[in-house]
């Protein structure tokens, strides 16, 4: 992997072929549309160790949705609610339910990348505005993604304050402590039948996004159902964005049952880093997060035969492993550990990865199939397989 120094922006290019006019430095938030972002910010607090940060409504003149802000080592998440029926936040919950709206990138420029992707085709979701108070200024932007989800662009580098301009310090007397989450790995969106390549060439052309890793339904596939991925990435590799389409099985792929109760293409799960699974898990677990089930036992015993010369530097006990029902992968250049929660929501939609990656660049491949094979337990239980 050759890398490049952009210059004007000082950012490392890692893949060839993604464009530079889209300089991203980050994710900058997550932004969710929720019926009740009170109760979901003490849950994402309480289960996820997310710490109060920020907050905004009707005690700092916002009369129209209130939005709490949290965060965890770089991950910011908001948590949005309506005040009043008149809100055009009511039509996104009535259809989607709980669900990300705003996948928001940390930009040097957020005029420019407006620019930039609207004129390659991009439909505008707000163009660029100051927002400004005593600790200076932030200008964002936004332009439409799939579905219903929105990627702002936020310029905040003369700014001080707290979040954005708006939003107050959120004090909180009850700050449980954090579980090792330490930044996005990468967002997966799941879009309708067929879809899957018009989103890539979208990231590909809207956004200068590169291609890198393709999977098949051949390759993801179990008994009952298939589905096909591919990953978009951006030119420095910090944003990364799987997309999933669902592909003909016997039965009903995850993706479609994602469709079905989203009502739509959306944002199917979040991936965070951690840099000790085993204590995230274990953790996580102790506050109530209920995650997918563990593969059968000869998956563990066959770990040693997937990881090969991995083996050696592999510091976590298999039992561990098993026992947290963590998965295992390996690629050429190293291994990853990876788990993922079940829906956080009661509509089988959003979903949790814990990720940490040992080297390995890839998504878990090597586990795809039992990890669906669990995902279709659940189906099974919810009689949408
Ligand atoms: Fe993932």
């Amino acid at each position: 992997m050759s890398v490049i120094k952009n210059v004007e922006y000082g950012l490392e290019k890692i893949f060839e072929g993604a464009q530079d006019f889209l300089p991203l430095l980050g994710t900058d938030y997550i932004e969710f549309y929720v019926g009740n972002a009170k109760q979901s910010a003490h849950y994402y607090k309480t289960a996820f160790g997310f710490q109060s940060y920020a907050y905004k409504g009707l005690e700092t003149g916002s009369k129209e949705y209130t939005s709490y802000v949290l965060v965890q080592d770089k991950i910011r998440l908001v948590l949005t609610t309506p005040l009043n029926s008149n809100s055009p936040i009511n039509h996104h919950l009535v259809k989607h339910g709980d669900g990300v709206k705003v996948v928001a990138l940390w930009v040097e420029d957020a005029t420019k990348s407006w620019e930039e992707t609207t004129k390659r085709g991009a439909k505008s979701f707000m163009e660029p505005i100051v927002e400004k108070d005593e600790f200076g200024e932030v200008i964002r932007s936004g332009i439409h993604t799939y579905g219903d989800v929105v990627h702002m662009f936020v310029e905040r580098k003369n700014y001080n304050g707290h979040f954005l301009p708006g939003y107050e310090k959120w004090e909180s007397e009850y700050n449980p402590t954090p579980v090792g989450f330490k930044f996005v790995d990468h967002m997966v969106g799941n879009v309708g039948w067929g879809e899957m390549n018009q989103w890539v060439n979208w990231y590909e052309e809207v956004m200068g996004f590169v291609n890198f890793l393709s999977f098949d339904d051949k390759q993801i596939h179990t008994e009952y159902s298939a589905l096909m991925s591919k990953v978009m990435s951006n030119g420095n590799g910090r944003i990364k964005f799987p997309i999933n389409e669902p592909a003909e099985g016997n039965k009903r792929s995850q993706i479609e049952e994602y469709l079905d109760f989203y009502e739509g293409p959306g944002v199917q799960h979040i991936a965070v880093a951690t840099d000790d699974i085993i204590t995230t898990v274990k953790e996580l677990r102790a506050r109530g997060v209920e995650f997918l089930s563990a593969p059968p036992t000869t998956y563990y015993e066959d770990i040693p035969n997937r990881l090969g010369a991995h083996m050696e530097i592999m510091k976590e006990n298999i039992s561990d492993l098993q026992d947290l029902a963590i998965l295992v992968d390996a690629d050429e250049e190293g291994y990853l550990l990876q788990i993922f929660t079940k829906p956080v929501v009661d509509r089988p939609t959003l979903f949790f990865e814990i990720i940490q990656r040992m080297g390995a660049k890839g998504f878990g491949a090597g586990n795809f199939k039992a990890l669906f094979e669990s995902i279709e337990r659940e189906q099974e239980k919810r009689g949408t397989l």
